[in-house]
């Protein structure tokens, strides 16, 4: 029993893989061979259950926002063509609409974005007024905050440790099934044995064979290698090195999308240590897509001590249990849930990602989300949470304004160091600051070799 086999089972249920290319090159893996008639009995009602199963709510599905042929995705040409097809269909439901009574929905139409309701952790409060609507409080005194976010992908879902933009259903893709359900269907809850057929089928969803063997056997995914120039250069964004202007080496988008899913911080981040799945990329601090924002208020529920030798003695305390910090944001990610809900407890949220991050400006949160993975991105624009990127030019495109002020930083440290006689840290700042630049053809070649992915 092998993946083709699997694959040819949820084709049968009604085209649903149609944008995953075939599995021809899966392996077959002692695990694949494990694979019981029970299994596959399970994909195949997973699979059902995703496409059809409604729960008696507002006749909405999980295949409604995760369209297979959106790479299971929801992209805004297919919220349009949706409408104009059938202004009555199921993706057009209140929770979505422009006043949540269901009358108009020219939000959903122009961004693409669905409403979701966030609990926030326990130690984090909203400082505007609750209107019971985009605000509101639980009666254990929790918060809950409607943002409007993108629908990412559930392919891939299998390999992905912090699901959701801001991570906090963790891994638990059969806990988050039971969540969609109630949040966007609004019917009831599913069994066990449901959500459960639900996961197991989202984790036979792999942009490509080398995901699926990566899953099986543990065989990390390689880059590819790029057949135009373009794409060659392109790749070189993402080949973990040094950033240094003189060696030519600029792995920039490495120092965030490394590791096996591209979704981590390598050693070579300027500002954060490596291994961290999430960070921020200025996406909510530009807020382009013009969302409304709200104030956080995070007190620190332990003391938060020195993780970085280049900020101090490590294990100083910074910031004592009980500071305070603010940030005013139209999407807080990460900043406002417990992002490790695996051991079934609220725990509170992190104001700091890493030290460096929560030390730039005293008091101040800044915001960050998950690093997603770039593995089948191709199939999935637009892009960010809030769907701001149209296209992966875009998308690389963000990255110049990203990098503009961290590379004017680092210039202005650079002449400090050398008014103070340090020649040599001056000019390895120089030579760092000098890989941050991104010029319009790399915008270019960026984008092309993240199409091969
Ligand atoms: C109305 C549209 C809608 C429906 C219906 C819907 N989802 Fe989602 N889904 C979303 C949005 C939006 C997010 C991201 C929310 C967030 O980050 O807060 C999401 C996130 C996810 C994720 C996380 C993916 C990742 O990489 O983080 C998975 C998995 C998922 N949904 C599966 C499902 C399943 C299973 C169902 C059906 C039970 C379902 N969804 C129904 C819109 C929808
Ligand atoms: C400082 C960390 C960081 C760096 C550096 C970085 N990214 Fe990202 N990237 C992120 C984060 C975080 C997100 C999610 C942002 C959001 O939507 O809020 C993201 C999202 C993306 C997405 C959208 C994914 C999706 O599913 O919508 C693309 C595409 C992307 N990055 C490409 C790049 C490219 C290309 C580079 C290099 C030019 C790069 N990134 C550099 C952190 C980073």
């Amino acid at each position: 029993m092998h993946m083709r086999f699997v694959f040819a089972a949820a084709l049968l249920i009604g085209g649903l893989v149609s944008c995953v290319p075939p599995m021809e090159s899966a392996p077959i893996t002692a695990q694949e061979d494990a694979l019981t008639v029970q299994d596959v009995l399970q994909i195949i009602r997973g699979a059902n259950l995703f496409e059809h199963e409604t729960f008696d709510g507002n006749d909405r599905t999980c295949a409604t926002c995760h369209v297979g042929q959106d790479g299971f995705a929801l992209s805004i040409e297919r919220v349009q063509a949706e409408w104009a097809l059938d202004p009555s269909a199921s993706l057009f439901r209140a929770p979505d609409s422009d006043s949540l009574d269901g009358a108009s929905y020219d939000m959903l139409r122009e961004d693409g974005l669905v409403r979701v309701h966030v609990t926030l952790a326990p130690n984090v409060r909203v400082l505007d007024p609750v209107d019971g609507v985009n605000v509101q409080i639980r009666p254990d005194g929790r918060y809950i905050v409607a943002m409007r976010r993108a629908t990412p992908s559930s392919v891939n879902s299998a390999l992905t440790q912090h699901l959701m933009w801001d991570g906090r259903e963790g891994a638990s893709l059969s806990h988050q099934a039971g969540s969609a359900i109630s949040e966007h269907a609004g019917g009831r809850a599913p069994t066990q044995d449901e959500a459960d057929a639900i996961a197991v089928f989202q984790r036979t969803l792999f942009s490509s064979p080398q995901l699926a063997r990566y899953a099986y056997t543990g065989i990390d995914p390689t880059l590819p290698r790029g057949r135009t120039a373009s794409e060659r250069r392109g790749r070189a964004f993402f080949e973990s090195g040094p950033l240094s202007g003189s060696a030519g080496t600029h792995g920039l988008c490495a120092t965030c999308h490394s590791g096996p899913m591209l979704n981590r911080t390598n050693a070579f981040n300027p500002g954060d240590p490596p291994d961290l799945a999430f960070s921020g990329n200025r996406t909510s601090e530009f807020n382009s897509a013009g969302l409304p924002t709200h104030t956080y208020e995070i007190t620190a529920a332990a003391d938060i001590v020195n993780d970085n030798p280049l900020v101090g003695p490590p294990g100083v305390v910074l910031w004592p249990a009980g500071t305070v910090f603010h940030t005013t944001t139209p999407d807080p990610g990460a900043l406002v849930v417990d992002t490790d809900p695996s051991d079934g407890d609220d725990d509170p949220s992190n104001p700091c990602i890493s030290v460096t991050a929560c030390f730039v400006v005293p008091g101040t949160a800044i915001v960050f989300h998950r690093i997603p993975t770039l593995w089948g991105i191709r199939h999935t624009a637009p892009y960010f949470h809030d769907n701001s990127a149209a296209t992966l030019e875009d998308a690389a495109a963000h990255y110049v304004d990203f990098f503009g002020p961290t590379r004017a930083s680092m210039l202005a440290q650079a002449d400090a160091m050398e008014a103070i006689g340090q020649i040599e840290i001056a000019a390895a700042l120089r030579d760092q600051a000098a890989a941050l630049v991104i010029t319009e053809q790399d915008v270019l070649d960026i984008a092309a070799f993240m199409r091969l992915l």
